[in-house]
């Protein structure tokens, strides 16, 4: 594999394919359930092309990449005045390639080894609306993560409030690709008010779809000992929004028919 397939479709085994034409009854429009914001997928791509596809972002993002941080406030501490009554805003350290801008040195690096036609392909964003069984919009945003060894999210919850197409909820879709290198890194998530819920996004090839908003934050990613230097954890993003309740044909992707929508 050179490049990245132009039809996010073609990385899938059987099963994924099940799961974009609505045939699987276990992940098809699972985040409408209630109480089911988060579910994480395996054996949905297929195994040796999902390693190809953590060389091609190795070889062709990995010198475009710019560091995204926002630390911890050290007034969050000692601006404190009250006991127990601190204040987390949400903190981050991650490389981030973005996609949105054409004139960035990662755009053409992802346009030229066919990551952005495979992020904009319909099935990608397809595979989205059948798991969480919504209609999409046909904009949707692209973004490539990388968690190397001490990188991670804090506690957040993704919620946008101000933007009247997200205030209600949306969608994000995660591809995960991590080196051989990485010991572990787990997304921790809320349910019923406790940070109780834990999975390992040490994968390659494992997918994450996530029905925001809800409380959640990405662990700290560990290398093996002594294996710091090749220890990364790769991540294709897509953010979608909703459908509007009402909308011309073809200008949203549906979920498959047999998967059910909310009415
Ligand atoms: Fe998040």
């Amino acid at each position: 594999m050179k490049t990245f397939p132009t039809e996010f479709a073609e990385l899938l085994t059987p099963k994924g394919r099940r799961i974009l034409e609505g045939k699987d009854p276990e992940a098809c429009g699972v985040l409408l359930r209630p109480g089911h914001r988060f579910v994480a997928l395996s054996g949905v791509l297929d195994a040796r092309k999902a390693v190809a596809c953590r060389e091609l972002l190795e070889k062709a993002l990995r010198d475009t990449l710019t560091q995204m941080e926002d630390a911890i406030p050290p007034e969050s501490i000692w601006g404190m005045t009250e006991n127990y009554a601190e204040l987390l805003p949400k903190t981050v350290r991650v490389r981030t390639a973005l996609l949105e801008s054409r004139r960035s040195r990662s755009w053409k690096a992802a346009e030229a080894v066919g990551l952005v036609a495979m992020m904009r392909s319909e099935s990608f964003a397809a595979f989205a609306s059948s798991v969480s069984g919504r209609a999409l919009r046909r904009k949707w945003g692209i973004q490539a993560l990388c968690y190397g060894p001490g990188d991670y999210t804090g506690p957040h919850n993704d919620h946008h409030p101000e933007d009247a197409e997200a205030f209600d909820g949306y969608v994000d879709m995660h591809l995960t690709f991590a080196t051989p290198t990485v010991a572990h890194q787990w997304l921790v998530y809320a349910k019923g008010g406790h940070f109780s819920e834990m999975r390992s996004v040490n994968t390659v090839g494992g997918i994450t779809v996530y029905r925001l908003p809800f409380w959640h934050y990405t662990t700290p990613l560990m290398a093996k000992p002594g294996a710091e230097e090749d220890a990364r954890r790769w991540v294709l993003l897509g953010t979608f929004l909703d459908a509007p309740r009402e909308y011309r044909r073809g200008t949203a992707i549906e979920p498959p028919p047999s998967v059910a929508r909310p009415g």
